[in-house]
């Protein structure tokens, strides 16, 4: 009798808690590039479950089953994709079991996502978990869900059906970078949660998260990346049932803030009010902690507490968060003063302030299922775990102003582990332009030891810049032989490759050893004989001469030496001699030069002497 009183007396305050409910269903585009006929962008839902590629985008091939049409059971056929084909979207219909078994089957049979198609007439609705005790959490299969999962409508599930059954290929591309807004650098986020650690798989997996998120949110509040809040649902007591022993043992401050009870049994363990008083207390610690500019302490507090302090322990109680808080260095009369009296009929400003952000806003619904997550004032939509969340918080930035954090390993979504993600590569000297980034992968020339690579990404990169001899030679042949070493890459600046003299080739490949002897190109005089060797020749003369690479001919050493000699100095005697002219006429222009300009300034300074040149001139004359 007792037990069924308290679980009616739960129902009401949860009706209470949601009789405004406004739900809202996050969408995301799904694309449809074939067949022809179905062209264009349709609408679909984000499941509650799985991990949604936010930020990112995968395009796939729509499969409907011939058998298990609705994915209760497992596929025997295998939905892997094959290599070098698009991965596989699964269809199949709402009904007869859970969505989130149908996807744990549509996951285990390969395929990479699953799209639910409506079974009647509406509009679209958001895939949940199944509450607890309904037999679906006997397995944690939930959990190990993580491809993404989407609902589509009636409409668009059968124009699929009917496509796939004339034998069209249906391609689909998800997309989710919109799902989320990008209205500034910061992106805001809040985690309806409470205190109460008895609520089986669904308590246990958010302590789960926030243990394994702390670090992560702690850092990018730090470094001011996010805004943090967290939020408590509370209800009120109707005001008929004030004094009733259920609203006694689960409401504080007369009626005014209830939770309910973790047991749904109140002759047993906690309270709902104990519920509400540690929620009090934790909205209260952040309160504080944000006042002292460390906003972020709040989820020590929260992994400190759900450690040191569990239910099941008994040790749920104020003289254990108490000292968890003073061991993080937190004021704690200012804690107890946010607080307040429970028992008096008053308002509590923190609860009101609850209670007021719980009614949905903007693009918001209502807060009623908890946890909920609300990025940039939607709600997320997926698995509560550390790298489903941290992409969608990372997929709240702009691109390229996310923090470092979005672009670390975990967040990769390992495209470029297959076939590169179709971008440019050198195998050999291992470097590549795949990037894999939490939105997908890129193509991008990279950057290697401070070297810049150009290029569109693609198809093509090449090493630029003073240093770009210095890595992989530049993309250019380089060859050695018998010590010698020989390199296309030809200068440290300039762009391509070529071949070294004495080699021929496209430079980038291959550089072929040019035999100078065989095609006649040096060494070919009657007393030579011509010897190819690897990058050059040799060259001997017979009779005691000697080769003379320049002029590439055999010539006496005695002659050598008169007949470069005789020309040295023929040379110098030309040289010499047109010099010697040059500086004569120059010596005579000069001369003449400044005669007629000194001249004109004496002229300038005496104009009493007012003669003109000529009768100077002419004086000789006389
Ligand atoms: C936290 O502190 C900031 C500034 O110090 C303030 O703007 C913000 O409203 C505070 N948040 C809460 C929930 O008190
Ligand atoms: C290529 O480079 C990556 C990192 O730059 C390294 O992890 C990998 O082992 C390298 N592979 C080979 C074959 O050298
Ligand atoms: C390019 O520069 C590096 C470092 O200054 C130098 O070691 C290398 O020899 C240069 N290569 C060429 C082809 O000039």
């Amino acid at each position: 009798m007792r037990t069924k009183l308290s679980f009616l007396s739960c129902v009401w305050i949860f009706l209470c808690g949601s009789c405004v409910g406004r739900f809202v269903v996050e969408k995301n585009n799904l694309r449809i590039s074939s067949p022809k006929s179905m062209r264009g962008v349709y609408e679909c839902a984000i499941g509650n479950f799985g991990v949604p590629k936010y930020g990112g985008t995968m395009i796939g091939t729509v499969v409907y089953p011939k058998s298990n049409q609705n994915g209760c059971t497992r596929f025997d056929t295998s939905l892997s994709s094959k290599p070098g084909t698009f991965p596989t979207f699964v269809l199949v219909d709402r009904g007869d079991c859970y969505f989130t078994l149908k996807a744990w089957n549509a996951q285990k049979g390969g395929a990479a996502a699953i799209l639910v198609a409506d079974d009647r007439v509406e509009p679209l609705i958001t895939m949940d978990t199944p509450e607890e005790g309904n037999g679906a959490t006997d397995d944690d299969y939930i959990e190990k869900i993580s491809i993404p999962a989407a609902l589509i409508s009636k409409g668009l599930g059968d124009s699929m059906k009917k496509a796939l059954s004339s034998g069209a290929m249906v391609n689909v591309n998800l997309d989710w970078r919109e799902a989320l807004p990008h209205p500034d650098e910061r992106v805001e986020y809040e985690l309806w949660t409470s205190s109460n650690d008895e609520c089986g798989p669904k308590c246990d997996s958010e302590i789960q998260f926030l243990k394994s998120f702390k670090g992560a949110a702690q850092l990018l509040e730090q470094k001011g990346f996010t805004k943090f809040t967290p939020h408590y649902i509370t209800w009120y007591c109707p005001e008929a049932f004030i004094l009733s022993q259920q609203c006694k043992s689960q409401c504080i401050n007369n009626g005014r803030y209830c939770a309910p009870d973790p047991e749904l049994d109140f002759s047993r363990g906690y309270n709902g009010r104990d519920v509400v008083i540690q929620n009090l207390r934790q909205a209260c610690f952040f309160r504080v902690a944000n006042e002292s500019g460390k906003p972020w302490q709040w989820w020590d507090y929260m992994t400190d507490f759900a450690i040191r302090c569990p239910m099941r322990e008994n040790k749920y109680t104020e003289e254990c968060s108490d000292s968890v808080i003073k061991s993080l260095g937190v004021d704690l009369k200012k804690v107890k003063d946010c607080i307040g009296d429970p028992r008096a009929d008053a308002d509590n400003s923190v609860l009101n302030a609850e209670q007021d952000a719980q009614i949905g806003k903007d693009s918001r619904g209502d807060v009623t299922i908890l946890p909920t997550l609300v990025i940039n004032n939607r709600q997320y939509r997926g698995k509560l775990s550390k790298g489903a969340v941290l992409k969608a918080i990372c997929s709240g930035f702009q691109e390229t102003t996310e923090p470092s954090i979005c672009l670390t390993p975990d967040m990769e979504t390992n495209e470029c582990l297959e076939n590169n993600g179709g971008c440019w590569q050198d195998k050999a000297a291992n470097i590549t332009a795949c990037r894999d980034t939490f939105r997908g992968r890129v193509c991008e020339c990279p950057i290697v030891q401070n070297v810049q690579f150009v290029g569109d990404g693609y198809t093509h990169c090449e090493a630029s810049g003073t240093l770009r001899c210095a890595i992989n030679n530049g993309g250019c042949w380089k060859g050695s032989q018998g010590g010698r070493t020989y390199s296309a890459c030809i200068d440290n600046r300039t762009k391509g490759c070529k071949c070294p003299s004495g080699f021929r080739g496209d430079g980038v490949n291959s550089c072929e050893d040019v035999d100078e002897c065989k095609e006649k190109l040096a060494c070919q005089c009657p007393e030579c004989e011509c010897k190819n060797t690897w990058g050059s020749y040799d060259c001997k003369c017979s009779d005691g001469l000697f080769y003379n690479r320049e002029n590439d001919m055999c010539i006496g050493k005695y002659a050598a030496t008169v007949a470069s000699g005789g020309i040295v100095w023929m040379v110098i005697l030309i040289l010499a001699a047109a010099g010697a002219g040059g500086y004569a006429f120059y010596k005579y222009r000069i001369r003449r030069y400044m005669d007629s300009e000194i001249r004109a300034i004496m002229a300038q300074y005496m104009p009493l002497d007012n003669q003109p040149e000529i009768p100077t001139q002419t004086r000789h004359d006389v």
